[in-house]
């Protein structure tokens, strides 16, 4: 059928989505260029940016996580605050709203119920709604006042990847062209920059068998795993473990480095998997110092570190990028190994179990 030439020769379509990155991120540069090749986005995108005190990221699982990177790329080059928020919570549990706030919906679907409320919520309350979505037309976008695509093309498996990497580099372009358009200029090439995570990204999807042996290594047998990181690697942890137990089912949990003694540390048993990510100068050191409080109790460290930053030991060095743009290289070992994971535990990995694509529902 239909589905099946899609698929190509892929055995599922969460391989095939992973291996789009580079592409996916090449026609996100070229559809936000201008003729002159610098990036651009709608003026009145960003006489919205501008006009905001501050800015409300809604969204949910996958997008949440792409929505927590997000915030510190547009306080950083764009130098507005930012708060993240889950859909699900925010109706109920809404914040003391800023003077004047701008609301971005993030969701691939552009269908998510939970994020829906909230953008009837704000609206009725008179504010203004961006939404960045990978769905012309969906519901999200045709309501917000101004929307963002994602040119990720049809993203069919259940476990979102290249949606999320999409997320940010169109995340990086809004921050970017937000912060230009009120005199600020950031230190980062970003066309030439993500040209280059571009290559990283088609280096990763070439070490397959790596990901593999990593995923047979540390969670063929184990029941639960978890993911370490500080600032940004973080929040990309986050996501490498909500795609872990979404498709594998292990219990996985992704933690800030420095928070894991405050409780987690008391779950390590003797060869608990820890996936630990290195890829930010100014943590490389205490990042390390968590690995090893744990491993000093039993834990099976794998460590995936950046080019410049590795030390001996690391399992894996991904290729050196802007430091402000790790998490869309240091995401795909992540989405493989989850994948290959998933693969020898004989899960199905397009489908699993309780989860649906987009969720209409509250
Ligand atoms: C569902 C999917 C997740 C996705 C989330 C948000 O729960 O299973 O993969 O991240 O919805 O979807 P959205 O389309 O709003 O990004």
């Amino acid at each position: 059928d239909a589905s099946d030439i899609e698929k190509g020769t892929y055995p599922h379509y969460m391989l095939k989505e992973i291996d789009e990155q580079p592409v996916v991120v090449r026609n996100i540069i070229q559809n936000y260029q201008a003729e002159n090749g610098s990036l651009k986005i709608d003026e009145d995108i960003l006489s919205a940016m501008k006009d905001a005190d501050r800015i409300y990221i809604i969204a949910a699982g996958t997008s949440y996580h792409a929505g927590l990177v997000g915030k510190q790329f547009i306080e950083r080059m764009a130098k507005i605050p930012v708060e993240v928020h889950i859909s699900s919570e925010f109706g109920y549990n809404m914040p003391l709203l800023s003077e004047k706030p701008l609301f971005i919906f993030i969701s691939q679907s552009g269908e998510t119920a939970d994020s829906r409320q909230v953008l009837v919520q704000v609206k009725e309350l008179g504010h203004k709604a961006l939404t960045i979505t990978n769905v012309p037309g969906s519901t999200l976008s045709r309501e917000a006042d101004y929307t963002l695509l994602l040119h990720a093309g049809p993203e069919i498996a259940v476990a979102s990847t290249k949606a999320y990497t999409a997320q940010l580099a169109v995340l990086a372009i809004l921050a970017q062209v937000s912060g230009r358009s009120k005199g600020i200029e950031t230190d980062l090439d970003l066309v030439k920059e993500l040209g280059i995570v571009a290559s990283a990204m088609e280096a990763l999807c070439d070490s397959k068998e790596e990901f593999e042996s990593i995923a047979r290594e540390y969670l063929s047998v184990t029941r639960n795993a978890f993911f370490i990181g500080r600032g940004i690697d973080f929040y990309v942890g986050l996501e490498g473990s909500l795609k872990l137990k979404e498709i594998s089912y292990i219990q996985a949990e992704g933690f800030a480095g420095g928070e894991l003694k405050h409780g987690t540390i008391a779950l390590i048993e003797e060869g608990t998997p820890i996936i630990a990510l290195a890829t930010q100068d100014f943590v490389n050191l205490s990042i390390r110092g968590n690995v090893k409080e744990v491993v000093a109790r039993g834990a099976n460290p794998c460590i995936i570190s950046m080019e410049g930053l590795e030390m001996e030991g690391d399992r894996f060095v991904i290729p050196e990028v802007h430091h402000l743009l790790t998490p869309l290289i240091s995401v795909v070992p992540l989405q493989l190994i989850a994948y290959y994971a998933a693969l020898h535990r004989d899960c199905d990995v397009d489908k699993p179990r309780n989860l649906a694509k987009s969720v209409t529902v509250e």
